[in-house]
């Protein structure tokens, strides 16, 4: 389940393209996620795929019609169109593009979104000459001009045969975009949001370094649910894979004094720090220019190390106004003393205390909340997105009383 798609509905419009097997895997994803999903198919689209992959996966009638008397009785465009929390056009044709720019209203789609009051949202897919044409760019300029989220389309194989740009987005792109629409106006809107992700890695030598088993899965999750509550977000990621999220500003920091820089520049806009990354405490004292090497006599090799910055603790003592300030405390032994120490020594407000190794790498938490009043609230074992839901309902209850 993704909060933020719990019980949404999702108009999802397939058109013409050979691309729309893809849509039947997107329909299946938002449903899995908890969304209503309605589908409505062009006539073209149906020339492709059969209403009833759609109908099985998503559990209710397909719309094909805008002629079907009886879809019109329970649920025609017009309703459908007001119901909609958000429109997405997956995959989106040339055709589809420039009548939605022109606002016709020749098929139960185009009518639904001229009567959709929703973001809409559109991921384009065609040949590479035709997205490249100048009609199709001025379509697509006058869709964005609206306020229209369009999402693609990628560069790659392409089924005529050709590489090149016109490949429908990747469905994690189209899913967080949907995310990052449904967040507009969230608890959080308006409100700047730094996280911080992952381990870091502190060089020996150009190619060795000290680090950690951190993946910045928690992270990661903290940053994308801060999004789908509207808040701004910046990603400071450190030594992972750069995070394929969207609607995220992403700043690249694979060590703790590059990460140390990163927080303390974006600190002055946030009006909140969560500092899920898992920071050494230590580096090595010198980094060789050349790799270390062993010589015939080396039995063993001393490497001095020195304390990193406190990025916690350094953003404690200067921390915004009224800016809420989130550490994680990972911890082998006395978990829970280990936080409130943290929680009282670094000016944080909240200490989410976690248990490692068993928390590294996994989809899963057996998280605490150590806060400053009362007892550590055991989370219970719950996944990491699920956590990340209630750190940023945590923290938009207490910027609410912040300024109250
Ligand atoms: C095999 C085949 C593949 C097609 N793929 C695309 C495509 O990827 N993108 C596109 O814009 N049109 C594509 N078309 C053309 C559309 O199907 C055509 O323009 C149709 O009128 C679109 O109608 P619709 O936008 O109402 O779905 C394809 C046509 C065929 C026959």
């Amino acid at each position: 389940m993704v909060p933020v798609l719990q019980g949404k509905r999702v108009v999802l419009g397939v058109t013409g393209s050979i691309a729309v097997y893809k849509a039947v895997a997107l329909a299946s994803t938002l449903y899995q996620a908890g969304a209503i999903v309605e589908v409505i198919m062009t006539e073209a689209a149906t020339r492709f795929v059969a209403p009833l992959s759609f109908q099985a996966i998503i559990h209710r009638p397909v719309h094909t019609s805008m002629w079907n008397l009886l879809a019109e009785t329970e649920i025609g465009h017009v309703t459908l169109g007001r119901l909609a929390d958000v429109l997405v056009v997956a995959p989106a044709t040339a055709d589809i593009l420039t009548r939605l720019a022109l606002g016709l209203a020749d098929d139960f789609l185009t009518t639904t979104a001229l009567a959709c009051t929703a973001p809409m949202i559109i991921a384009p897919a065609m040949e590479t000459h035709m997205y490249q044409h100048p009609a199709i760019q001025g379509h697509l300029g006058v869709l964005k001009s609206r306020g229209v989220y369009v999402v693609g389309p990628e560069a790659g194989h392409l089924a005529s045969g050709a590489t090149g740009l016109g490949r429908l987005a990747a469905e994690e792109r189209i899913v967080d975009t949907i995310r990052l629409a449904l967040g507009r106006g969230g608890n959080l809107a308006r409100r700047g949001v730094v996280v911080t992700a992952g381990g870091t890695q502190e060089p020996l030598d150009p190619v060795r370094y000290i680090g950690n088993r951190s993946s910045g899965k928690m992270g990661v999750a903290v940053a994308e649910a801060a999004r789908d509550h509207g808040a701004q977000v910046t990603l400071i990621y450190g030594a992972m894979a750069q995070p394929q999220t969207t609607g995220v500003r992403l700043v690249s920091a694979p060590t703790a004094q590059t990460m140390h820089a990163a927080v303390m520049e974006a600190l002055p806009q946030a009006h909140a720090l969560v500092m899920a990354a898992a920071v050494a405490d230590f580096q090595p004292a010198i980094q060789a220019d050349q790799k270390i090497k062993k010589k015939a006599d080396t039995i063993g090799l001393t490497v001095e190390l020195i304390r990193t910055p406190d990025i916690l603790a350094a953003a404690g003592s200067c921390k915004p106004v009224g800016c809420v300030i989130v550490g994680f405390a990972a911890e082998t032994e006395n978990l829970i003393a280990n936080a409130r120490q943290k929680l009282e020594q670094k000016g944080a407000d909240l200490i989410v205390a976690n248990p490692v190794p068993a928390t590294f790498g996994t989809d899963e938490s057996d998280a605490a909340f150590v806060g400053k009043e009362g007892e550590a609230k055991s989370q219970g074992r719950i996944s990491k997105v699920e956590l990340a839901e209630r750190i940023v309902n945590w923290i938009a209850l207490e910027l609410l009383q912040n300024e109250n």
